[in-house]
């Protein structure tokens, strides 16, 4: 029923990708997530090109179907080589998130047949990586888990829809078929979603981590980074306490010694299960989480919903 431009344009079955997530996105949810009918995308972080070769060439032992990677610009990482290893392993779908408009990352990407997904967090953003050549625009709102911008999804979406002619997914706060209805309604032609995904049988994070998520309600997440120019939606946790007493004191004084103690947490968090002292990127959606399924029933529960809801709109309520 939901099938939009963005299914024939990157050859999958439902407007529903799942973004990538450092830490969590590796081969197995990917796989998972493009086996289920939606697309998977391979998070590359900051690991070394040897492990992300390893991770797409797993992935495709998993899955025939179509997947990208996401490459973001973030310390140790060369994006011109992550770039040569999209190509050499014959990648067709990458993402990249928050533009550097100092690096033509999109125009190098295109050089190869490429589709570039885009994430941005505002009309300005969404016309500068259109400009430069995005494919697929992903808006994504302040409830998202992960770096964030100030607009929240439901005014954002359609205000990006109105400013480009790319096609648009609406990321932040969607987890269920109600959210993919809402996205649908302001425009978009799909949804981006991220922390739905980690609590999911075939995700790779903490066992600790997937229970946090199911106890978590939507107060549960705050934004650090303000002070550093990165800002991030996380869990709530003695870290970002902490964090957030240290930008309150010493504001961007603090900048340099919070991005020194920030190293490793993501690890120490996601993968070690250290809940108070790791970081644990999530967004406000947690509080929709109630058990950990396997990504087939998310995806078909979420197409099922939409399509059980848009039926019955604007017949008369018993
Ligand atoms: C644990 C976690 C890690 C993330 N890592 C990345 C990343 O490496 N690259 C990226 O572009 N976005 C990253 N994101 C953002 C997601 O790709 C996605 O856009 C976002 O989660 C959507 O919002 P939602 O969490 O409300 O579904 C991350 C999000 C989470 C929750």
């Amino acid at each position: 029923m939901f099938r939009t431009v963005v299914c024939d344009m990157l050859g999958i079955e439902y407007p529903i990708i799942q973004g990538g997530m450092a830490w969590a996105s590796d081969h197995r949810l990917t796989a998972a997530v493009s086996n289920a009918g939606g697309l998977g995308l391979i998070a590359a972080g900051n690991i070394p090109d040897e492990d992300l070769i390893h991770e797409i060439r797993e992935t495709r032992k998993l899955t025939d179907k179509p997947f990208g990677v996401n490459i973001v610009p973030i310390a140790g990482v060369q994006l011109m080589d992550r770039i040569k290893v999209l190509v050499d392993e014959g990648i067709n779908i990458a993402a990249t998130a928050f533009s550097d408009p100092t690096m033509p990352v999109i125009s190098e990407l295109h050089k190869h047949p490429m589709k570039v997904l885009c994430v941005v967090p505002s009309v300005r953003l969404a016309k500068r990586v259109e400009a430069e050549g995005a494919d697929l625009i992903v808006a994504s709102g302040t409830e998202a888990g992960g770096h964030v911008g100030r607009i929240a999804t439901l005014p954002l979406v359609p205000q990006v829809v109105d400013a480009v002619n790319a096609p648009v997914l609406a990321a932040g706060g969607i987890g269920d078929g109600r959210g993919l209805l809402a996205a649908l309604s302001l425009g978009a032609s799909g949804v981006q979603m991220g922390t739905r995904f980690l609590a999911t049988k075939e995700c790779i994070i903490h066992q600790s981590l997937k229970a946090l998520l199911v106890e978590a309600t939507e107060e549960d997440t705050v934004v650090t980074g303000s002070v550093t120019g990165s800002p991030a939606r996380c869990l709530r946790n003695e870290f970002t306490d902490y964090w957030l007493t240290k930008e309150k004191e010493k504001g961007h004084m603090a900048k340099d010694e919070l991005q020194r103690e920030g190293l490793g947490r993501l690890y120490k968090g996601m993968i070690e299960g250290d809940m108070e002292n790791g970081t644990l990127p999530g967004g406000q959606v947690c509080g929709l989480i109630r058990e950990i399924k396997s990504v087939k029933e998310i995806i078909e529960g979420i197409m099922a919903e939409a399509e059980a809801i848009y039926k019955s709109m604007g017949k008369a309520q018993a």
